[in-house]
């Protein structure tokens, strides 16, 4: 682990000890939670890569939960698997077992083609390094999932333009991405993420790119647009910057959620 991570570590958990922000990720929590609130669960998750050969256990037989409303943050040190528990539960990628369930439906046993259905209608995702798809402009970045359900280029393109106005980006709609500072295009990548109203926000350390007051102002965003759907967010990162973000904040060493 890098010094900086280790420092972003070390005080993001002594502000969780100052803010008290409830932690954990505990499966006994399932039975006195309220079920019909209830957005992701994943149980027993494992997951190995093989490197060289070898097998290596990233995730040990991990559970997690979001409800509805929640906005849930994953830490932990680099390495810890915490990119690869999000891939899991936004459908990007296979574990080797355990169970997902995204509102109420099994998804880690369906097809390819049934997964990529459930992660375009109910989850949206927020990558560190935005990943928008650089030839196209801010507003077909945006209108682009909603192509993907069917709606027709012009009312998808209606609908991005609208949505980048709410993220103040409204005289930016025909500009590449090439030509947006971090903080617009993570923007941007926000107004992708959301456009479908999806029920499960991922996002993977979205303010590690940002200054301070471009993270502060994506955070912002990201807040209003999921408590308009009463979506559930889970949000991986570093940055102690964004605490108060948190409703939960889970923390992953050697596989396991401590
Ligand atoms: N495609 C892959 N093939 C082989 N090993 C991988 C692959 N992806 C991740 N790993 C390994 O799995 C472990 C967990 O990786 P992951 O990216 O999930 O960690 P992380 O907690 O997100 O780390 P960071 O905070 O640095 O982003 C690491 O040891 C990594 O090297
Ligand atoms: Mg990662």
């Amino acid at each position: 682990m890098s010094n900086q991570t280790s420092a972003d570590l070390s005080s993001l958990s002594a502000t969780v000890v100052n803010v008290a922000v409830p932690s954990g990720a505990r499966s006994e929590d399932a039975a006195t939670r309220d079920s019909e609130k209830n957005i992701l669960t994943a149980n027993q998750i494992r997951k190995s890569y093989h490197i060289g050969g070898e097998p290596r256990c990233v995730l040990n037989g991990v559970n997690f939960y979001a409800d509805a409303d929640e906005c849930v943050f994953l830490s932990g040190p680099s390495g810890s698997g915490k990119s690869t528990l999000l891939s899991i539960m936004g459908c990007l990628l296979e574990c080797d077992s355990g169970e997902i369930s995204i509102a109420g439906q099994r998804v880690d046993q369906l097809s390819v083609s049934k997964r990529t259905r459930v992660r375009r209608q109910s989850i949206g995702f927020v990558f560190q390094r935005f990943q928008l798809i650089r030839g196209l402009s801010a507003e077909d970045n945006v209108a682009v999932p909603l192509t993907l359900q069917g709606m027709s280029l012009a009312e998808a393109r209606e609908k991005a333009g609208e949505l980048l106005g709410r993220v103040g980006l409204s005289l930016h709609r025909r500009q590449l991405p090439t030509a947006m500072s971090p903080g617009q295009c993570q923007r941007v990548a926000l107004a992708r993420a959301v456009i479908t109203k999806p029920k499960l926000l991922l996002a993977d350390e979205p303010t590690a790119a940002l200054d301070g007051k471009s993270g502060a102002e994506v955070m912002e965003l990201m807040k209003e647009l999921v408590a308009e759907t009463g979506s559930a967010s889970v949000i991986v990162t570093h940055d102690p910057r964004i605490l108060k973000y948190a409703d939960r904040i889970c923390e992953i060493e050697n596989g396991q959620f401590k």
